[in-house]
C-alpha cells in the first residue's frame, strides 16, 4: 500500500519523507500551510518526495476544470491533478487523463462515483472514509465494496483511503486491499508508537546498564 502524507507542512514531510512515496493536498490544507504562493510550495514538496503530489482544483465546471488542472500539471510532472466526483469533475478527469495528466478523483463518499472514476481513467479515487464516519455511516465498508468492485472489473485506478482519523483506519485499509492511504502526519506518527516498544528499550537499557556496573 502506497503512503502519502496528507499535508503541505514542509517540516512533516521532510520527517517523514523516508516513509512516504507522496502528498496529497486540498484547498484547506493549502490555505492553512502554504499561503498565496501555491506554486512555489508545490515545486518545494515535489523536489522531497519520489512519487505523486496531488494539488486540487477549485473550479466547479468543467472548462475552469480543465484549465485550472492543466496550468496546474504544468509545474512539475509530479503533479497529479484533485477533482471532485461531481458531473464535470469526472468530465475533466476523463479529459485530462486522455491527455496525459494523472487524476486523483476526491470528496468520494459512493461506489457509484468510484466506478465512473475509474471508467474515466482516474489514476487515483479518494474515498472520505473518516468524513463517512461523521456523517453516521461506514466509511471502511464503502472502501470494501469499491476494492470488490475494482477487482471484479479489473480496473486500474488505484484506491486511496483518504479522510483517514485514526490507526485503525490504517490497517483496515491495508486489510481490505486499498492500494494507497493518505495520512495526516499526526495520525502517521501514531503508527510508530506502542507502548510495550517504550516499555522493551527502557527494560533493555536498564538490564544492560546493570551488567557494565556489575
Ligand atoms: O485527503 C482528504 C483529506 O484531506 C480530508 O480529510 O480529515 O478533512 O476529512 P479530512
Amino acid at each position: 500500500m502506497e503512503i502519502f502524507l496528507d499535508t503541505a507542512n514542509l517540516y512533516d514531510i521532510s520527517h517523514y519523507r523516508d516513509f512516504i512515496c507522496g502528498v496529497t493536498t486540498n484547498p484547506t490544507i493549502m490555505a492553512a500551510y502554504a499561503a498565496d504562493d501555491h506554486k512555489n510550495i508545490i515545486g518545494q514538496i515535489c523536489d522531497m518526495v519520489i512519487g505523486h503530489v496531488s494539488v486540487e482544483v477549485i473550479s466547479e465546471n468543467f472548462n475552469d476544470m480543465v484549465r485550472e488542472g492543466q496550468e496546474m500539471a504544468a509545474w512539475n510532472n509530479k503533479i497529479c491533478i484533485k477533482l471532485p466526483c461531481t458531473f464535470d469533475g469526472l468530465k475533466a478527469c476523463r479529459h485530462l487523463s486522455a491527455n496525459g495528466i494523472a487524476t486523483n478523483m476526491t470528496l468520494c463518499f459512493s461506489s457509484a462515483q468510484a466506478l465512473l472514476a475509474a471508467r474515466c481513467g482516474a489514476a487515483y479515487v479518494s474515498p472520505f472514509i473518516g468524513r463517512l464516519d461523521d456523517d453516521g455511516c461506514d466509511g471502511l465498508s464503502l472502501l470494501e465494496e469499491i476494492s470488490d468492485i475494482y477487482d471484479i472489473g479489473g480496473y486500474e485506478t488505484k484506491l486511496l483511503a483518504a479522510s483517514v482519523r485514526n490507526v485503525n483506519h490504517f490497517i483496515q485499509s491495508a486489510m481490505l486491499g486499498a492500494d494507497a492511504i493518505t495520512i495526516p502526519p499526526s495520525i502517521l506518527k501514531q503508527c510508530f508508537e506502542h507502548h510495550l516498544t517504550e516499555k522493551g528499550i527502557k527494560i533493555f537499557s536498564e538490564d544492560f546498564r546493570k551488567s557494565i556496573k556489575g
